[in-house]
């Protein structure tokens, strides 16, 4: 199993269920950072972070894991719900994946259920967020992923990966806006 995803989904599970349609197609090893604050990355060729978005940022908790866990030279990309799917809140995890050196794959982004503040008194907005169409945009975005990176057999392995893997460049950032 060569892919990571470190996720946090504390507020609805919006995330998670982008995250669980993934894993659920792919071996894929999962790590919920409120749980599991650190772990050993350094044998996976892919990692996803993976959040709901509090303040205009990744939650605290995967920010840390990423901050202490990310190794050296990954490929890394981002997913995430949030209330307001026309801006974009990745940039702070991007900065910390990029003083790793890490390539960037991209980023997959959908609206989620928010009850947060206000939206409470009005029994939340978005509230069909994500949709099956939105989290099936994930795994397709995952699966795009995959076909161009796929896992590397044991014996196509050197101990030395972990820190060098810089395949072609893929600058792509897929940031997928929904409206309805
Ligand atoms: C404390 C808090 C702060 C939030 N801040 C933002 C924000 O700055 N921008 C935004 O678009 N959504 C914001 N949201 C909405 C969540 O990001 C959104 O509901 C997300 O889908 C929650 O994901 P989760 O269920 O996976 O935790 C906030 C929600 C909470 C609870």
């Amino acid at each position: 199993m060569r892919t990571a995803i470190v996720y946090a989904s504390t507020h609805h599970g919006n995330t998670k269920k982008l995250v669980d349609a993934i894993a659920g197609e792919y071996p894929v090893a999962v790590f919920d950072a409120e749980s599991v604050p650190v772990a050993d990355l350094t044998g996976y060729d892919l990692i996803g972070f993976a959040s709901g978005i509090a303040w205009g940022k990744f939650y605290e908790s995967v920010e840390r894991f990423a901050q202490i866990s990310l190794p050296e030279g990954k490929r890394v990309f981002f997913l995430y719900t949030c209330a307001d799917d026309s801006r974009d809140f990745a940039a702070s995890l991007r900065d910390i994946a990029a003083r790793r050196g890490a390539e960037d794959l991209g980023t997959y982004t959908c609206r989620g259920f928010n009850t947060y503040g206000p939206w409470k008194l009005v029994g939340g907005m978005n509230k069909k967020h994500p949709t099956a169409d939105e989290i099936q945009g994930a795994v397709n975005f995952f699966a795009v992923l995959e076909k161009r990176f796929p896992p590397r057999s044991e014996t196509e392995r050197t101990p030395a990966d972990a820190g060098t893997e810089r395949g072609s460049a893929l600058h792509a950032q897929i940031i997928k806006k929904r409206r309805h």
